[in-house]
C-alpha cells in the first residue's frame, strides 16, 4: 500500500551537516522524494505542526528550537512510508530508545536534538503535510 510521510529534518540536522548523510538513507531504503524544501517555521506553522503536545512540559522548549534555524521539510511516498521511515529513524530518545543503524541510533545524543520528525499515522501524515505543503493537501 503506497503511502505518504512528512518527515523533518530539524534545525540540528541542517546545522551539523547531516541533511546530505539523512536524505541518503531515505533513498537507500527505497522511499521516493515527492517533495523537499528548506524552510524556516514560524511559530505558528510551528504550534500547529506541534499541536497534540501543547500541554506537554517540553512544548515551549520544543517550539523554540523547531523555530530556531532553517529546516528541510519533505513529503516521502513508498510502501508503508509511515513505517518505514520511523524504523530507520529509531526510537524518540536516541540512546535509550534508538538502536545502531537508525538515524536517531548513529547520529544523535539528546531527545530534543534528534534530527528528524516522520508522521505517526495515516492522519497525522495528512494533517502535516497540509501544513507544511498545502499544495499537496488533499
Ligand atoms: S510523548 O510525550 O510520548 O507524546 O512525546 P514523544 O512522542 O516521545 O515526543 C514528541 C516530540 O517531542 C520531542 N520531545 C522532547 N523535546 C524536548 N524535550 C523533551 N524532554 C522531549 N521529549 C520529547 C520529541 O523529539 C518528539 O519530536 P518529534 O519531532 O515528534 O519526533
Amino acid at each position: 500500500m503506497t503511502e505518504r510521510t512528512l518527515v523533518l529534518i530539524k534545525p540540528d540536522g541542517v546545522e551539523r551537516s547531516l541533511v546530505g548523510d539523512i536524505i541518503s538513507r531515505i533513498e537507500r531504503k527505497g522511499l521516493t522524494l515527492v517533495a523537499l524544501e528548506l524552510k524556516t517555521a514560524s511559530d505558528e506553522v510551528a504550534r500547529g505542526h506541534y499541536a497534540e503536545h501543547a500541554d506537554k512540559p517540553f512544548f515551549p522548549s520544543l517550539l523554540e528550537f523547531i523555530t530556531s534555524g532553517p529546516l528541510v521539510a519533505a513529503v516521502l511516498e513508498g510502501p508503508r512510508a509511515i513505517a518505514a521511515f520511523r524504523q530507520i529513524a529509531g526510537g524518540t530518545d536516541p540512546v535509550e530508545k534508538a538502536v545502531p543503524g537508525t538515524i536517531r541510533g548513529d547520529l544523535a545524543l539528546n531527545t530534543q536534538y534528534n534530527l528528524v520528525h516522520g508522521s505517526d499515522s495515516p492522519e497525522s501524515a495528512e494533517r502535516e503535510i497540509a501544513i507544511w505543503f498545502p499544495e499537496l493537501a488533499g
